[in-house]
C-alpha cells in the first residue's frame, strides 16, 4: 500500500492492487480473507495517520445455477422449441417423449412458455414448432448479465430476473486510499507505554506513540457468577417460598442493641455483649430510639420482670440499649417484624416468614468459624402452635434442603426462647449426627411485651447456611468459601451440587 501511494500518489481502488508471492501466485484483496487482511493494514496505518482511506460499496449481479444454464444452453422454452420438428416436416412429439429428449423439468417450464410465446402449437396429442426461428431473449439477457453484472434495460428486469431465481444480488467492497500526515515508506514501531527510563533519559521526546484505538472490541469483562454460597441460598428461599414462607427485610448489617440483644431479653451483663464478642460502632455510636412504649415495656421487664418472669432484677441501662452493633444474629430483624406485626394495621395475623443473610460475630476464623456468616432463619406466630409444629417445619424443610431425614433435638437455652433446642442432622455421607441449628418456642414475655395477643404462640429457628454447605460440597475448611484463601476458579464454577443427588 504505502508502495503504491509513494508511486502514484493515491490508489482510487483497492481492487486494483495486488501483491505477488514467492511462488509467483498474486493476490488480490478484492473480497473474503484477503480484503479482511488488507482493511487490517488500513486501519493500522491509518491510526498512525500515515493514510486516509475511504470505504466504498458497490452492488453488482451474479447469475445463478439455473441462469447459468439458461446462459449456457439456452432457455427451457427454446429447448422444448428446438427438440420439436416444424409443422408438417416430422411427428408431433408428446410430453413423454419431450421428457425424454430435454428433461423433466425443462419440459415441464418450457412447454408452457413456448406455448404462451405461440413458439409451439399442439398438433394431434403432441407439439410441433410454429415458427421458423425464434429470439431466446432470456438467455441474451442473462449473457448480458454474466458479462456486465448489470443490463442495461434496467432496474426492472433486474428484479424479475432475481425473483425468477436466476440472478442474485451482491455487494462489494473497496477501498480508496491517499497519504495521510505522517506518509512514509517505513512503518514505525509505536510505543504503548511510557516507562520511568523514557521519562528520565528524555527519550520519550523523540518516539512515536501508538494511538489509543477507541473502536477496539476490548477484553470481554469476566464478572457476575453468582457465589456458589448464594446458590444454595437461592435454593433454600425457594423452598421456603414454596411451604408459604414470606421473605423478612434483612437488608441492614447493623442495628441497635436493642433490637438485637435488648428485645431479645439477653442480659445486658450478658458475656456475648463483650466486644469480644460483638462489633460494635464507633461512628456513629448511638441508634434512633425503638418506639418508647416498646422500650419501657421491655426495660421493666429486664429490671422487676412481668408476664410471669421475674426479670434479671438488674439495672437497665439506656445508653447500652442505643449501641450500635453488626448484628450477631438476623433474629434482631425477626423481633423487629413481629413487633410490626402485633401493632399494624388491622391488629395482629398470623404470619410465616424467614430470612437468609449475613450475622457477624467476633471470632478468630479457623476452619469452622468466620467472623461473618449467613443465618438461614424462620420464624411461625400463629395461635395454639406447639413445640411439635416446631419439629415437623424443621423437618420438613431439613429433607426438602436436603440436610437429612433424620433430625435430633437437644434441650439447650436461649435468653428468648423457652424450650430451646439445638437441632441435629444425621449425615449419610459423614456417617455421624451434625449440629445444624438451634431453635425454640419464643417466651411469653417476649411475645407479650411486643403486643402479640394472648393465645397466639411464636416458633423460630436458626440455621447456618455454611454448615450445609460445606456438607453439601464436601469440603472441610470455611476459608476455602470466602477470604483470601478462597480459589476464585472454584467459587466462580463450583455448581450447586447436592451430595445425596450427585
Ligand atoms: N438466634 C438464634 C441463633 O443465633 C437462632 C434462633 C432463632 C433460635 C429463632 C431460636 C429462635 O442461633
Amino acid at each position: 500500500v504505502l508502495k503504491k501511494l509513494d508511486s502514484q500518489g493515491s490508489v482510487a481502488n483497492s481492487n486494483d492492487l495486488a501483491f505477488t508471492l514467492e511462488n509467483g501466485q498474486t493476490v488480490t484483496f478484492t473480497e473474503g480473507e484477503t480484503q479482511t487482511l488488507l482493511k487490517g493494514v488500513l486501519d493500522s496505518l491509518a491510526s498512525r495517520d500515515m493514510i486516509t482511506y475511504e470505504i466504498h460499496t458497490t452492488f453488482d449481479h451474479a447469475l445463478l445455477p439455473e441462469g447459468s444454464q439458461i446462459a449456457a444452453k439456452g432457455s427451457h422454452e427454446a429447448l422444448v422449441w428446438a427438440a420439436l420438428p416444424l409443422k408438417g416436416q416430422g411427428e408431433p412429439m408428446g410430453i413423454p417423449e419431450l421428457k425424454k429428449v430435454v428433461g423433466d423439468e425443462t419440459t415441464k417450464v418450457g412447454q408452457g412458455k413456448a406455448f404462451k410465446n405461440k413458439w409451439i402449437t399442439k398438433e394431434g396429442s403432441g407439439f410441433v414448432k410454429a415458427v421458423e426461428s425464434i429470439q431466446d431473449t432470456t438467455r441474451a439477457e442473462l449473457e448480458e448479465v454474466a458479462k456486465t453484472g448489470t443490463h442495461s434495460s434496467g432496474e426492472k428486469l433486474l428484479a424479475e430476473l432475481r425473483k425468477r431465481k436466476l440472478i442474485v444480488q451482491r455487494k462489494h467492497i473497496h477501498y480508496s486510499v491517499a497519504k495521510g500526515p505522517e506518509f512514509a515508506l517505513e512503518v514505525k514501531k509505536l510505543e504503548t507505554d511510557l516507562t520511568t527510563d523514557m521519562l528520565n533519559s528524555g527519550a520519550w521526546k523523540n518516539m512515536s506513540y501508538k494511538k489509543y484505538n477507541f473502536n477496539a472490541a476490548g477484553a470481554p469483562p469476566e464478572g457476575g457468577a453468582l457465589h456458589p454460597l448464594l446458590k444454595v441460598r437461592e435454593e433454600f428461599r425457594s423452598i421456603f417460598f414454596d411451604m408459604g414462607f414470606t421473605e423478612m427485610p434483612t437488608n441492614k448489617f447493623v442495628e441497635s442493641a436493642f433490637w438485637n440483644f435488648d428485645a431479645m431479653f439477653v442480659p445486658q451483663q450478658h458475656p456475648a455483649r463483650e466486644m469480644q464478642d460483638t462489633f460494635y460502632l464507633k461512628e456513629p455510636q448511638v441508634s434512633q430510639p425503638p418506639p418508647q412504649e416498646y422500650f419501657e415495656r421491655v426495660k421493666k421487664v429486664h429490671e422487676v420482670g412481668g408476664y410471669g418472669s421475674i426479670g434479671y432484677r438488674a439495672p437497665f441501662s439506656e445508653e447500652e440499649s442505643k449501641k450500635l452493633l453488626l448484628r450477631t444474629h438476623t433474629t434482631a430483624v425477626s423481633a423487629d417484624m413481629l413487633y410490626r406485626i402485633a401493632n399494624q394495621e388491622g391488629g395482629f395475623k398470623p404470619v410465616k416468614m424467614f430470612s437468609i443473610d449475613r450475622v457477624f460475630r467476633n471470632e478468630t476464623p479457623d476452619a469452622t468459624h468466620l467472623a461473618e456468616f449467613h443465618q438461614v432463619e424462620g420464624v411461625i406466630a400463629d395461635y395454639d402452635i406447639t413445640l411439635g409444629h416446631l419439629i415437623a417445619i424443621l423437618e420438613v424443610f431439613m429433607k426438602k434442603a436436603g440436610l437429612g431425614n433424620n433430625l435430633r433435638f437437644k434441650p439447650a437455652y436461649n435468653p428468648y426462647t423457652e424450650p430451646s433446642a439445638e437441632v441435629f442432622s444425621y449425615h449419610e455421607g459423614l456417617g455421624k449426627w451434625i449440629e445444624v441449628g438451634n431453635s425454640g418456642m419464643f417466651r411469653t414475655e417476649f411475645v407479650q411485651v411486643a403486643g402479640i395477643p394472648e393465645g397466639v404462640r411464636v416458633l423460630g429457628f436458626g440455621l447456618s447456611l455454611e454448615r450445609p454447605f460445606l456438607l453439601r460440597y464436601a469440603m472441610n475448611d470455611i476459608r476455602q468459601l470466602v477470604g483470601h484463601k478462597s480459589d476464585i476458579n472454584f467459587i466462580r464454577n463450583a455448581p450447586a451440587v447436592r451430595m445425596d443427588r450427585a
